[in-house]
C-alpha cells in the first residue's frame, strides 16, 4: 500500500532526474524564448521527460496495447495526445487507412512522424494536427464532420481540459455512427481515500507531467456522454490481487456510438 501511495513522488523524483539537465541547458542556451514563453517550456519538459519514459512505457504496456488496439483500430484513426508516436507500431496496416495524429507538443512531432512511416504507414496516409483536443475550431478546419472511425488514445485523456465537454463535442462531431472510442487510460481510484490523496497529489504532478491529471475521471465522463450503442466494454487492468490503493489504476475501453 506505502509504495502505491508514494509512486507519484518517485515518479517526480524520476521526472526531475531526466529534464532538468536538459531544460536547464536549453533555457541557457535560448533563456528568451523558452522563459517568456512558459508553454514552450512546459513542452520542451515534457518532451524531455517522455522521451526517457515514454519507450518503457510502451514496452511495459505492450502486450495489452497490441491486445486492444490491433484488432479494433480500423479505419480512418484519430490518435488523441499521439506523443512519440508509440501506437503506430501496432496497427493493423491492412484495416488503418488513414491515421490522423493529434499531437500539442510540436517538441514531439519530428520523432512522432518517423515512428508513424518506421510503423509502415505512408506519408500520404498520415495528418499530423498540432493543437490540443480543445482546439476544436483548428481540428474542424482540417477535418470532415462524422469522417472519423476510431479515435485512439492512450495515457493522454488524462490531459485534456475539461475533458467531459471537449471529448464529447469531439465524439459527437467527428465520430462516425458505429465508430468506437478505444482508450487505455489511468483513471480516478474508485476508493474514496485513494481518490482523495490523488486529488491532492494532482496540482503537483501536472506540473511535470504535462498537465496530466491523476484524479481524471474518465470513465464516468465518458460513461456520460449519452451517445454510445451497447456493446460498450470498460476492462479493468490489473484490477485482480491489487490493494485497492493504486494511484494509477487503468481501464482498457471499447464504446461503439449509436
Ligand atoms: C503521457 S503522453 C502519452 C503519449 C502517447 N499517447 C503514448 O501512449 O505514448 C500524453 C500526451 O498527450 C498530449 N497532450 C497534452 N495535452 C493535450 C491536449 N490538450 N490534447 C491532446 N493531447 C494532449 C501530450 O503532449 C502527450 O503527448
Amino acid at each position: 500500500m506505502f509504495i502505491q501511495v508514494l509512486a507519484p513522488i518517485t515518479e517526480i523524483i524520476g521526472a526531475w532526474s531526466i529534464g532538468l539537465g536538459p531544460t536547464l541547458r536549453a533555457i541557457l542556451s535560448s533563456p528568451v524564448k523558452l522563459l517568456l514563453h512558459p508553454s514552450a517550456l512546459k513542452q520542451f519538459w515534457f518532451a524531455k521527460v517522455w522521451q526517457v519514459m515514454g519507450p518503457g512505457m510502451d514496452e511495459g504496456w505492450g502486450p495489452t496495447k497490441r491486445e486492444l488496439v490491433f484488432p479494433h483500430v480500423k479505419g480512418v484513426v484519430f490518435e488523441i495526445g499521439a506523443g512519440l508516436g508509440h501506437s503506430c507500431k501496432y496497427f493493423d496496416l491492412e484495416r488503418v487507412t488513414k491515421y490522423i495524429a493529434l499531437e500539442p507538443d510540436e517538441e514531439m512531432h519530428l520523432e512522432l512522424m518517423t515512428n508513424a512511416l518506421k510503423a509502415g504507414l505512408k506519408e500520404d496516409q498520415i495528418v499530423l494536427i498540432g493543437c490540443g483536443l480543445e482546439d476544436l475550431r483548428t481540428i474542424k478546419e482540417q477535418i470532415e464532420p462524422e469522417s472519423i472511425d476510431t479515435i485512439l488514445s492512450t495515457f493522454s485523456l488524462c490531459s485534456v481540459p475539461s475533458l467531459s465537454i471537449h471529448l464529447s463535442t469531439f465524439v459527437k462531431t467527428f465520430l462516425v455512427p458505429s465508430g468506437q472510442l478505444v482508450f487505455l487510460e489511468h483513471v480516478r481510484n474508485p476508493r474514496t481515500i485513494p481518490a482523495v490523496l490523488q486529488k491532492l497529489y494532482t496540482p503537483i504532478w501536472s506540473i511535470w507531467f504535462g498537465g496530466c491529471k491523476l484524479d481524471s475521471d474518465t470513465i464516468n465522463i465518458v460513461d456520460s456522454f449519452g451517445v454510445w450503442k451497447e456493446g460498450r466494454q470498460v476492462m479493468a487492468v490489473g484490477a485482480p490481487g491489487g490493494s485497492g490503493w493504486e494511484m494509477f489504476p487503468h481501464r482498457l475501453g471499447i464504446y461503439l456510438k449509436a
